[in-house]
């Protein structure tokens, strides 16, 4: 995919030595997307900016933000993860431009009347888990290491993953690998999950997918759970229904000129934000007979490029980008 021509040339490169050991995905295209901003009318009175991380992590974004920001600009954080918060409270103790909301960003119109804010000027939703939720095994959001089949990325919000699993009906199993993970499958493999409960840990569950799903004479580039584990995550973490009210009322946040910059990991995802951006920023197809015009001037939105991808150097500084594609919508009205 070639570079976005509407952003400008990209200087710094993220390196494994940020302070946190989470590289941040397309950091410089991000901020070329949220700093870069030309109107006017993307400051306030003052000539300040309010912008919004809505998937803090452990701040790799944010800290790159803030060193880009001037003294009046702020950057309000949010992450449904209790663990963001004590990266949160280290960036705020020294930085008063800085907040942290531990909250989804579904919930971002309410964190931002609860603090007085009507609009604000840019938001990046980095979409999934960070590095540090999969390396935590006792989190259990991957089949690397052995640890409770939990998944939750707030543990004090619904269901664990081996609480649904070890009560959910064989059928809803299979239809959330199918819809989630796109697992082929997804079948079989909900009958064994069915027929070995209940299940404990996130090995049980990787081992028992590697049996059934396993194909033994093609290598394997992934391991053969990460579909299933991909999916059950998105369904216990209701991921979907997230991306859809955090588009929403992301854009519904912007000030004119305001942009909202998502960074997805696959596919369902990034369909999903490729069709409400069209939809915000592009008129709807009537039907040719239809004595109606629908006038261009009354899109809210504008897209920013299209899809941008990780540059070479990146693919080979953070093998973790190759699967982020980054869209950016600029609100017009
Ligand atoms: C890919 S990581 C973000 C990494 C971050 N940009 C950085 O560079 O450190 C995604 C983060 O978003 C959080 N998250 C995912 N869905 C969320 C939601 N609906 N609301 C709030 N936080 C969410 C996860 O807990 C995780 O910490």
């Amino acid at each position: 995919m070639s570079p976005n021509p509407n952003l400008p040339p990209t200087q710094t490169v993220a390196s494994s030595s940020d302070p946190v050991n989470h590289v941040p995905v397309l950091l410089n295209e991000v901020i070329a997307a949220l700093l870069s901003m030309e109107s006017p009318a993307a400051f306030d009175q003052q000539g300040s900016r309010t912008l919004v991380d809505g998937t803090f992590g452990r701040g790799g974004h944010s800290r790159h933000l803030l060193q880009r920001l001037s003294a009046s600009d702020r950057l309000l954080a949010i992450d449904r993860d209790p663990d963001a918060t004590s990266a949160a409270n280290l960036i705020a103790a020294k930085d008063q431009r800085f907040t942290f909301t531990q909250a989804r960003f579904s919930e971002l119109g309410k964190v931002l009347a609860q603090r007085g804010i009507e609009h604000v000027d840019g938001i990046l939703l980095d979409l999934g888990v960070s590095s540090p939720q999969l390396d935590r095994a006792d989190r259990g959001f991957s089949f690397n290491g052995d640890g409770p089949l939990d998944m939750r990325m707030n543990p004090a919000e619904g269901p664990s993953a081996a609480d649904w699993l070890n009560t959910a009906q064989e059928s809803d199993i299979a239809n959330v690998l199918w819809r989630f993970g796109e697992e082929r499958q997804s079948r079989r493999i909900a009958r064994e999950i069915v027929a070995a409960r209940p299940l404990a840990t996130t090995l049980e569950l990787a081992d028992l997918v590697a049996r059934v799903a396993a194909a033994p004479k093609r290598v394997l580039r992934k391991h053969p759970a990460t579909k299933t584990f991909q999916a059950i995550r998105m369904y216990i973490n209701a991921e979907t229904e997230e991306l859809d009210q955090g588009l929403r009322q992301g854009f519904d946040a912007l000030s004119i000129g305001g942009r909202l910059a998502v960074i997805s990991f696959h596919s369902l995802e990034d369909r999903k934000v490729k069709r409400t951006f069209k939809e915000l920023s592009q008129p709807p197809q009537l039907p040719r007979r239809l004595p109606v015009r629908h006038n261009l001037a009354e899109t809210p939105g504008r897209l920013v490029g299209g899809a941008i991808k990780p540059g070479l150097a990146e693919l080979n500084a953070n093998p973790r980008s190759r699967s982020a594609t980054l869209r950016v919508i600029e609100r017009v009205r």
